[in-house]
This record gives structure tokens, sequence and C-alpha cells, in this order.
């Protein structure tokens, strides 16, 4: 039984937390192609706080967030967050109703155009559509992806970092990485760079991560052919030389 009202985060406009408020919303009904998902998981994106503070200016002083077409399309009352794992729990019109029960990770671009391979005006659920700090949300269904490994639990798979892994694979596609080649990671330990590394694997490519010693091991064990210490960039060419016996690096993907 779905209810008619639900608590939500509500943002409420720019600023700190104090912003943000607990309350009672009405559920949102999906629309045709949208199904309804009983949030179980939001993970808090990096991007929710700053979009919260306003920080993405487009001029210097200004406290606002993207500008798509000119204006901020974050726009108050808000409820934000954009790595939503949940359940389906209604379907719209046009979806098929054994979407019902399938637990899911939600495509969180709300995308300009047809292109479902970059989103080149950053728009998302949480910003510019409401999204998952609240128990329900109404998402496009062919955004809103099964997941049905029993093994990751619905906080992991919210967790799972939408952002770093799109970016990452939008890196090597625009970069048309192919299986076999050599592919240099910077700043390899962070979000976008684990990504980097663990796809690069998957897609048969051969990823060397520069970092520093004490996160080494962590690395290799994620998948790392060798590992670069950045503390020593005067011996750098030599080193990866002799990592990848003297064959050339295909591609740099630099974080920093
Ligand atoms: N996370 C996302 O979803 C996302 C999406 C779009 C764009 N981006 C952008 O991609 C870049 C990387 O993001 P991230 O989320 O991966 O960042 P992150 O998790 O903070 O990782 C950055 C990494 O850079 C290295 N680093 C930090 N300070 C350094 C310094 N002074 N000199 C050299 N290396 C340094 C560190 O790796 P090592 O110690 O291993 O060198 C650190 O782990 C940022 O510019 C971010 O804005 C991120």
């Amino acid at each position: 039984m779905i209810p008619n009202t639900m608590k939500a985060m509500v943002l409420t406009g720019h600023g700190d937390v104090d912003k943000l408020e607990y309350k009672d919303v009405p559920v949102p009904a999906p629309g045709a192609g949208q199904v309804l998902v009983q949030v179980t998981a939001t993970a808090k994106n990096n991007t929710d706080r700053k979009a919260r503070e306003g920080l993405y200016p487009t001029k210097k002083g200004e406290m606002t967030s993207f500008q798509m077409g000119g204006k901020p399309t974050l726009v108050f009352p808000r409820i934000q967050g954009a790595d939503i794992a949940g359940r389906v729990v209604a379907v719209g019109d046009g979806v098929d109703e054994s979407r019902i029960g399938e637990r899911g990770l939600l495509d969180f671009n709300i995308y300009a155009n047809d292109r479902r391979d970059i989103n080149l005006t950053p728009d998302y659920y949480g910003h510019g559509a409401d999204g998952g700090y609240a128990e329900y949300v109404a998402l496009p269904a062919d955004q809103f992806h099964h997941i049905p490994n029993a093994e990751l639990a619905d906080a992991e798979v919210a967790s799972m970092g939408m952002c770093s892994y799109q970016t990452a694979m939008h890196m090597l596609t625009s970069a048309n990485i192919k299986a076999g080649e050599r592919v240099l990671v910077t700043g390899a330990s962070g979000g976008v760079g684990t990504a980097l590394i663990q796809l690069c694997r998957i897609m048969g490519a051969i990823p060397y991560a520069l970092s520093k010693q004490d996160k080494a091991a962590a690395l290799l064990e994620l998948g790392a052919e060798a590992v670069l210490d950045r503390s020593d960039m005067d011996s750098f060419v030599d080193r990866v030389k002799a990592e990848t016996g003297g064959k050339p690096i295909d591609a740099v993907m630099d974080l920093v």
C-alpha cells in the first residue's frame, strides 16, 4: 500500500545544512515511462553538497548551481540525492508491471537529448528534478537499472559511485581505449582513479597507476599493473619504460 505522503529532506535554498527541512510531502505519482521507487538507500554525493552551497558560480562571488540554458534548474523547494537505490513499487503508463519489485540503481542524468554515452549539460535527479532524500521518488523506467546482485546490500549499491564510474567510463570511451592498450592513471587512489583501474581491467586494457607508495598494495590488489611513486618524478620516464618493458603508454587519464 503506497501512502499519500512521505518523509523527505527538502532543500529550501542555497546555504548550509540549516537550509534542509525534514518534512511531510506528497508521494509523487509515476508519469508515463516512469517507475515509482521506494528508496532504500541514497548515498551522499559531493555534488549534492556543492549544489546546496551554490558552489557552481558562472561569475565571481555568485552563489548558484549549474545553469543549463542560462538559468539554474535547481529551484526550491527541491529534494536532493542523486545516488539512489531502491525497489520499484508502481509503474506509470507504458511501463511493464513486471518491473514491480525490482531492486535497482538510478542512472541519475537528466539527459539533454537522445545521446546516452555522455551528458554535456550537467543536470541530474536531485538537482533539476527531485531525488532520493525521501521515501519515494518517480524516475524514468529506462534509467533505473536492475541490480539483482544479492551479495550487495542496498547501501553498497547506492554508494557504488555512479558519478565516478561514469566519469571514468567517459574518459576511456573518449580516448577510444581498446583491449591490450596501456593506460596511465594519475590520482589513481581517488574516486575516479580507482574506477578507471577497474574499468580498464574489465575492458582488457592495462592500467598503470601514479600514486603514493603507501597506497601501492591496495592499487595492485584493485588491478593496477604497476604503481609508480609520484614523490619521485625525476626518474618517472625511466620507471614507466621499465614497467612496460619499453612499450608505449597509449593514453593518460589525468585526474590531477
Ligand atoms: N568523483 C567524481 O565523480 C568526479 C566526477 C567528475 C569530475 N571529477 C573530477 O575528477 C578529479 C578527480 O576526482 P576524484 O573524485 O577522483 O578525487 P579524489 O577522490 O579526491 O582523488 C584525487 C586523487 O588525486 C591525488 N592527489 C591529491 N592531491 C594531490 C597532489 N597535491 N598532487 C598529486 N596528486 C594528488 C590523490 O591520489 P594519489 O595519492 O593516488 O596520487 C587523490 O586520491 C577532480 O578534479 C574532480 O573534480 C570527479
